[in-house]
Formats: structure tokens, sequence, C-alpha cells
């Protein structure tokens, strides 16, 4: 008796307008159905700046184009670790993604050259490199490799954290099991140090940390803390040994689909998504520092002598992974003399 009351009462009032409202906005949306609904993968979890600047990205698409593009952001690497999502975006499998340029970097050497170690003078110096030319040529360079890019996220710098004793000299790490992103540059330069290296995709490596299948690894604050890796290896050594951008992309099969004026709206919004990442990034670092520092891990400032011996022990690399672009690192090089954050 009650719900026919309710169900009259629904009734009269949208016969005279009132309420109706609710029921048109229920309408409107159905008439503007979506035309296309796109994956997004993301490998960190859903309050990781990358992934609230997914989120910024989707929202902003969604408003521009009239709610005809829609993109489901997957995040906690639910579609599966970085080298298998860029696999799959070259089916268009997965339409989106944000990833390390590790991951594109085997397949597109060149990339190499953003992460050498000690490249950048500190982010004001990255920051310059990747909003000038040089960036704009990177983001450029990937087209015909089944992905393209569309913006930079920021990663901050990488740093080694180890499970038994801190790394405090040169001498701390050599043959130490050190877990790196899969890929060649990164091996190479684990190794240049004296240590072995273990690739493993980012999501092995808590548990090997924790049953001791490797002695350490090494990644920024924000990672360190969020990946709950500072509870199973609390001594963290801020060595800034390189700085790993990251890279908004689309599948280069999804773009065909995709009409001009969709692709502009995307290609605009993934940049204004960018600006927001970083801003959050920006304050999650000092958060994730202090938070890590409060549960009780203990922090290695290096001085300049010990940053110098890993510099000077990992300069090999650059010969090996970048002697057909050292005009570019000249280039990145030069930035840095006019940076901010020069020493
Ligand atoms: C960073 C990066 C991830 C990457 C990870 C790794 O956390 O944001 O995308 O997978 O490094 O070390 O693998």
């Amino acid at each position: 008796m009650k719900k026919r009351t309710l169900v009259l009462a629904a009734a009269a009032m949208a016969i005279a307008g009132i309420g109706g409202c609710e029921i048109a906005r229920d309408r409107g949306q159905e008439a503007i159905a979506p035309e296309f609904v796109l994956t997004y993968a993301e490998n960190q979890p859903e309050d990781y700046p990358t992934t609230l600047g997914a989120y910024r990205f989707a929202q902003l698409v969604n408003e521009r184009t009239g709610g005809k593009v829609e993109i489901q952001i997957n995040a906690g690497g639910v579609l599966g670790e970085e080298q298998s999502t860029v696999a799959q975006m070259k089916f268009g499998g997965i339409d989106f993604a944000r990833v390390s340029i590790s991951s594109l970097s085997d397949v597109i050497p060149k990339l190499n050259v953003l992460q050498m170690p000690y490249l950048y003078t500190g982010a004001e110096h990255m920051w310059r490199v990747l909003e000038g030319p040089v960036g704009e040529d990177f983001l450029n360079s990937l087209d015909g490799s089944g992905v393209r890019a569309l913006s930079w996220y920021d990663a901050g710098a990488r740093n080694f954290y180890s499970v038994k004793k801190p790394v405090e000299r040169l001498e701390d790490v050599k043959g130490m099991r050190i877990r790196v992103q899969e890929s060649d540059l990164m091996i190479a330069m684990v190794e240049a140090l004296g240590a072995s290296a273990v690739p493993m995709a980012y999501a092995d490596v808590y548990s090997a940390l924790e049953t001791g299948r490797i002695d350490a690894a090494e990644n920024n604050w924000p990672s360190y803390d969020s990946m709950g890796h500072y509870k199973v290896a609390p001594y963290y050594t801020v060595d800034e040994h390189t700085r790993v951008p990251e890279m908004q992309i689309v599948s280069e099969a999804t773009w065909e689909k995709l009409p001009e004026e969709y692709r502009e709206i995307i290609e605009e919004c993934a940049r204004e998504s960018a600006v927001y990442e970083r801003e959050l990034w920006e304050k999650r670092i000092h958060e994730a520092e202090q938070r890590v520092r409060k549960a009780g891990c203990h922090v290695v400032e290096f001085s300049p002598e010990e940053k110098a011996r890993f510099q000077e022990a990992m300069m090999p690399v650059y010969g090996e992974y970048c002697s057909d672009y050292m005009d570019i690192i000249e280039t990145i090089l030069e930035e840095g003399r006019n940076s901010l954050d020069a020493p």
C-alpha cells in the first residue's frame, strides 16, 4: 500500500514538473551514451599521485567530449604489470596507460638517454629538459612503436633501500642482490656498482624483500612508502642515482579509431592532468618521507664525496647505452648548468 502511494506521488510530481529534473537528467544521460569506452592501466595504488592524475584526465576528457569518451581507470596493476601492459597496447588490448619509461626503453632504446645515472642536477633541471625541445622530441619518438606518448608525469629520484644493513658507502652494495626494473640499462647500472641485479616486476618486490630473495631494491619515496617496502627494508639511502620520468601513453591502434576532435581533447587533457600530477607529487614526496621516518626507518644522506663515488662507478654505462646520442646528452648537461638546482 505504502509503495503504491509513493509511486502515485512520484507520478503526480512528475506531471506537476516537481522533481522532474532528476528524471530528465537520467533520460539525458541515456541519450548521450558514450561512443567510446576505453581502458587505462595504472600499476600504482588508488591514492597515488599518478593514479589521481589519471582520474583527473578521464574526468576532463569525459566533460570535454560531452560524455562521448569514457576512460575507465584500472589502478593497482589489475590489468597486469607494465611490460605486459605495453605489449597488450600494441594490439589495442589496453587503450591507455601511465608507465615508467624504463618499461619502454628496451623497445625504444633512445629513451635510455633520459634515465641515465646522475644526469640531472635535480627536479628543476629534469623538468626544463622535458618541457623544452628535447622533451618534445622524445614525446614524438614513440610513433611507429605501437604506442604514442601523450604527456610526462613525475616520479622523482630513485634511491636504494635494503633489508639488513644500510648502504652508507659504495663498498656496501658490492655483492648485494638488488631488484631492478626489467630494463637492460637498469641491470647495467646496478652491476656497475658491483651488485647483482635481479630484474622483476614491481608487484613482486615486497615479497622478494620479505623472503630474502633480494637484499635491496631502489625506488622513489612515494613508492617505497605506498607499496609498504619500508616495512621489510627499513634502510633508505638518499643517493638519487637516477630520475626516471613517466609517460601517459595511448595505443596507436586505439588512436587510429578516434576522430580528430577527440584526439585533440585527449592530448590537451593529458597535459593538463600532468600539471595536476606534478603538484600532487611534490606534496607526496614530503608526506611519504615523514611517514617512513616516523615508522622508524633509518635514512642515510650521502656526503657529496660518496655521491661522487657512485656517480663515477656508474659512468661506464654512458658509453654502453648512449654512444649514439652523446649530442643529446651534451644538450641536457648544458641545460643543467643553467638550472636553479645546479650544485
Ligand atoms: C615506480 C613507477 C612504477 C614502476 C616502479 C618500478 O614506482 O612509478 O611505474 O613500475 O617504479 O620500480 O617498477
